[in-house]
């Protein structure tokens, strides 16, 4: 099929730059962007969530509201609909369900999730578009492919229909007491589904998906090998084993529009390789703002991250004072989550005043100052499916620090001493001296050969992370599951 005739509802339950709270938001912000550059009719549906910015919300258009079906209840639904960047977009709205104060982290996000992907089939009666293809993402809308084969086969916008799943991070799966399969979601009574979604006396929204979906992706080549195996799989390994040859990885990239050093108008001054000079302009200026000592000349180190398990901070806080002992780096960590880092980050701020800095909170802005203003970027984690925050640092010529996982391992190419390639530091195991280690390497390259340094952070900075190749390898996806 051509790519002209391909139609892609691409649904996420966060979108950027109208709601994010981590990648997700990003990659669904860009990679239907990169897909109708490539002459895709690609339109995305999120829920209309209460964080949205006022100025979307005006632009928006109402198309009409429907009553959704969901097990014995009928919910309102509102659909509206906004063009933006020569995109379409669609809202669905439905303020029990989505006026929040966050996008998850409720008691019902089982029934809220369950509506959101009834919902994104129930639209479709009520607008315009014929996607050949639903491309899902996570557990959030996993459950659209089982409620596609299940209930909406035989009607003709949705009888040659094919879904696609990404799997952004397989932790997540969405899991329940079975009065959510029979009492919320309305599947109970069918008999393959209700096989298929049970896991242990549980309802799995992800497992699911994975089985009914028609091809699985997951965001790096080898997260999509490492998901197959028991230690990364997150107890869905069976199904991605036996479905193999349906599985690829394809890595992520990131908006070269958004994040980029040159026009960014949050850092202090714009820079690119021609005048990297004035990346330093952003050190101090940040170094200033942080109330932290302003010299120029010592390494600054980095966190942008939740700060949760999977991100390696048992790593960074077990190794915190050594390194600040033992060198003269400053630290800047951004980032929110489970309370023991938080307060740990806390800490470390008043021991070590005017050389670390905690910023507890989610600030777009300042991420980007961060990026900016920083010399190297720690992202030491557990696993990591695919990872933006190393791929940003880079854009701005800021050197990762890397554990070799997932996306780690095939987006940061480790500084070899003899040839002077690559792009950042990476380390093999999850053990803090390891990362301590390749920290100091990169301290002692930073505080040493100050040239050597400067060649990796341009080496860093020309490393092509754009979406165009990888949207590419989506295309080749849609298309293969439409030749049968
Ligand atoms: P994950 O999706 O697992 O959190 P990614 O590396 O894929 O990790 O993406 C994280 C995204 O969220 C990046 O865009 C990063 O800059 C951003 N981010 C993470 N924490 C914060 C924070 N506290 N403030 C602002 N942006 C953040
Ligand atoms: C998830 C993963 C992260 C990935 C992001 C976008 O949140 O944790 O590694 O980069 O999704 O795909």
């Amino acid at each position: 099929m051509s790519v002209d005739k391909l139609k892609i509802l691409f649904a996420a339950f966060e979108v950027s730059p109208f709601v994010k709270t981590g990648g997700l938001g990003d990659v669904a912000g860009a990679l239907p962007n990169a897909l109708h550059n490539e002459g895709v009719d690609c339109r995305v549906v999120m829920p209309l969530l209460s964080s949205i910015d006022e100025k979307y919300k005006k632009e928006m258009h109402k198309i009409c509201d429907i009553t959704v079906p969901l097990g014995w209840r009928n919910q309102y639904l509102g659909i509206y609909k906004l063009l933006y960047n020569d995109m379409i977009y669609y809202f669905l709205d439905n303020e029990y369900y989505f006026k929040r104060e966050k996008p998850y982290g409720f008691f019902d996000d089982g029934e809220r999730i369950g509506f959101f992907s009834k919902a994104v089939l129930e639209f479709l009666e009520c607008v315009n578009f014929s996607p050949n293809v639903l491309h899902l993402n996570d557990w959030h809308t996993a459950l659209a492919a089982v409620y596609l084969r299940e209930m909406y086969r035989g009607i003709d916008k949705f009888d040659h229909m094919k879904s696609v799943i990404t799997i952004h991070n397989i932790k997540f799966q969405g899991m329940y007491s079975t009065f959510v399969l029979d009492d919320v979601v309305g599947l109970g009574n069918y008999s393959d589904a209700r096989r298929q979604l049970l896991q242990n006396g549980s309802v799995n929204f992800m497992r699911g998906g994975l089985n009914y979906t028609d091809f699985i992706t997951t965001v790096s080549p080898t997260y999509a090998e490492e998901i197959k195996t028991h230690y990364y799989g997150e107890g869905l390994e069976d199904i991605l084993v036996r479905r193999k040859d349906i599985v690829k990885g394809i890595l992520n990239g990131i908006d070269y529009v958004s994040y980029n050093p040159m026009t960014d108008d949050k850092i202090y001054k714009n820079y690119n390789y021609f005048n990297i000079q004035d990346k330093l302009v952003n050190k101090i200026a940040l170094l200033k703002e942080k109330g932290l000592e302003v010299d120029e000349n010592r390494p600054l180190i980095s966190i942008v991250s939740r700060l949760t398990e999977q991100k390696g901070l048992d790593l960074v806080i077990k190794i915190f004072e050594e390194l600040l002992d033992t060198t003269n780096c400053m630290f800047i960590v951004l980032g929110t989550g489970d309370e023991k880092y938080e307060n740990a980050f806390r800490y470390f701020e008043n021991k070590y005043k005017k050389r670390v800095s905690a910023n507890i909170c989610f600030s777009e802005e300042l991420s980007r100052k961060v990026y900016a203003g920083s010399d190297m970027v720690l992202v030491p984690s557990r696993f990591e499916p695919c990872g933006l925050t190393q791929m940003i640092a880079m854009r701005y010529f800021t050197i990762p620090i890397v554990r070799e996982t997932g996306g780690l391992k095939d987006t940061v190419k480790p500084y070899n001493k003899f040839t002077n390639e690559g792009n950042g530091f990476s380390f093999a195991n999850f053990n803090a001296h390891e990362l301590l280690f390749k920290t100091k390497e990169a301290i002692d390259l930073y505080n040493n050969e100050k040239d050597k340094f400067n060649k990796l952070m341009l080496d860093a900075g020309n490393t092509n992370f754009t979406w165009t190749k990888s949207a590419k390898e989506y295309i080749e996806v849609y298309n293969h599951i439409l030749s049968y």
